[in-house]
């Protein structure tokens, strides 16, 4: 089998100003400073404003952290009130971009054809998607759960190149278990990944499917990060609420020591 690296992302949502963003980061650097973690890869998603700060600190003090951002629009340019194209997060060496979030499915309304249309554009512009997915506590207990999460994933990776499938990373994160402190069982989120690379696996091939790091998101903390990610299919965590605090997220990121 394809040997994976976990990815853990810490999705800091709309929380910190510039400011207090960088002093998260130095402090995540500063506690996990004597800590070898070089079999994992770290990205933090901090809100736009903060990015190009966090980007500065990264670089100059040469932190192992990948640049990551929580969303972007599918437009290259134009006129989008608001929006944030792709080619901007790319100059600031982004390289990870969220998309699909439930957060932004069910909150902001957007539809699988625009995650189809933002992994596309983050692709193109040569970063790589961490595309969401994830039931809600009513599709899990009426038993629609697998269905729900094979419907996004068929439609989020419509028209994708095998081998961008093969290299973009995905998030299984149950809607229930997301700020809850409720975290699904390590065999019902292995269960879900296992059924996740199956249908990557129809869609795009074995070698994709092989390829493909399958991130778990839902209350991750220190003190469950180890089981779930020794499941198989789980390449790593999506983390919301331990990633704002420095010492929580350093021992998710540590879970192997
Ligand atoms: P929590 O870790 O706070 O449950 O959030 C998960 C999440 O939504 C990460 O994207």
């Amino acid at each position: 089998m394809a040997e994976r690296t976990p990815l853990i992302s810490g999705n800091w949502k709309m929380n910190h100003n510039h400011l207090d963003a960088l002093a998260l980061v130095q402090k995540l650097s500063y506690h996990l400073g004597g800590h070898n973690y070089d079999k994992v890869e770290v990205s933090v998603h901090p809100p736009f404003t903060d990015l190009r700060t966090v980007q500065t600190a990264i670089e100059s003090d040469r932190m192992k952290f990948s640049l990551g951002a929580q969303n972007c629009y599918f437009e290259e340019s134009g006129a989008f009130t608001g929006e944030v194209s792709p080619l901007f997060l790319a100059k600031l060496n982004v390289k990870y971009v969220i998309v699909g979030h439930s957060e932004r499915r069910e909150i902001f309304g957007e539809t699988d054809d625009d995650v189809n249309r933002k992994v596309k554009a983050v692709f193109k512009a040569q970063m790589t998607p961490i595309m969401c997915c994830g039931e809600t506590l009513e599709e899990r207990e009426s038993g629609g759960a697998q269905a729900k999460v094979a419907g996004q994933i068929r439609a989020g990776l419509a028209g994708v190149p095998d081998s961008q499938i093969a290299a973009m990373v995905i998030a299984y994160e149950p809607i229930w278990a997301i700020g809850t402190g409720r975290t699904a069982t390590p065999d019902d989120a292995q269960e879900m990944c296992g059924a996740i690379r199956a249908v990557v696996a129809e869609v795009a091939g074995g070698d994709a499917a092989a390829a493909v790091r399958i991130q778990y998101g839902g209350s991750v903390k220190a003190g469950n990060a180890a089981e779930l990610m020794s499941q198989p299919d789980i390449d790593g965590a999506l983390v919301g609420g331990a990633s704002l605090v420095a010492d929580d997220f350093a021992g998710i990121i540590t879970y192997r020591s």
